[in-house]
């Protein structure tokens, strides 16, 4: 089944000199599966993750999530849907500073109305998975980009969202708070069987996911499937990369 379907999708910037960020871009998720979405600075990544996110509106083509456009959802509605159906994690982490680790991570749900009971229980369970336990009560400051990222981890699948998007989730943490980041993102992908698309241009972290889907100038460019091995994904990750080109401070560090 498919989760996403994006068809003929375009987006124009207007301006003095319109510029078009995506032409013609067709792609399909399925349920259960992480994909990653990578390409040259300027190329049209979080352009995709907007549109997709709802963030912002295609100039022409179609957005299908679970079968719902909701591009075409009243303003109400729309943001109804995003809250239900669609998880976000962010490089920035996106935590509201005054509130403690489980206060963040409940939020979701008190928006939503859930009963305590129902909502502690579900905290415990996704703190649990995710490493967090001792930390609940902390404030936000008290903790680490990595564990600032798991929080916002937790907080994004804490109402098990039809669809997680996630923008440079490591491109504010060190090596291995990353790599724990991608193992723990690629665990919920498996346990929790949570879709995800996740745009990064860090070739680690792109190797966890199941397929890799490269984009150039706005355009479909490439796109490959892990397989079993990881470090071998890597290193084909890394070859269409320097094929792709692009500007040297985006391609990612070596740190397999
Ligand atoms: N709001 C905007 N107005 C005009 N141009 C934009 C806007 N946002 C992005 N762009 C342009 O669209 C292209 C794609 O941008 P973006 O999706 O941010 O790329 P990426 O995330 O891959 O680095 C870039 O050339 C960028 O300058
Ligand atoms: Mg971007």
């Amino acid at each position: 089944m498919d989760i996403l379907k994006v068809s003929k999708l375009n987006k124009i910037y207007p301006g003095k000199v319109a510029y078009e960020a995506l032409s013609n871009i067709d792609m399909t998720i399925s349920k259960g599966e992480f994909v990653g979405i990578m390409g040259p600075s300027g190329s049209g990544k979080t352009t995709l993750l907007n549109l997709v996110s709802t963030i912002d509106s295609p100039s022409s083509g179609e957005i299908w999530i679970q079968g719902e456009n909701p591009h075409r959802l009243s303003a109400e509605k729309l943001a109804f849907f995003r809250r239900r159906e669609l998880g976000f994690v962010f490089q920035s982490f996106n935590l509201l500073h005054t509130l403690t680790v489980k206060e963040n991570i409940i939020l979701p749900l008190t928006l939503d109305g859930k009963d305590i009971k129902e909502m502690n229980r579900r905290v415990e369970a996704i703190a649990e998975k995710l490493g967090i336990v001792p930390i609940l009560n902390k404030r936000t400051y008290e903790i680490s980009g990595g564990q600032a990222q798991r929080t916002a981890i937790a907080r994004a699948l804490i109402h098990s969202p039809k669809l997680v998007l996630a923008d440079e989730p490591t491109g504010n943490l060190d090596s291995k708070s990353a790599r724990d980041v991608m193992e723990l993102l690629a665990k919920l992908n498996r346990e929790e069987d949570a879709t995800m698309m996740l745009v990064t241009h860090d070739a680690m972290a792109a190797s966890y996911c199941d397929r890799v889907i490269f984009i150039k100038d706005g355009q479909l460019y490439n796109e490959i499937h892990r397989g079993d091995n990881r470090s071998s994904f890597y290193q084909k990750i890394m070859n269409v990369l320097s094929l792709l080109g692009g500007n040297g401070h985006e391609l990612p560090t070596i740190r397999v």
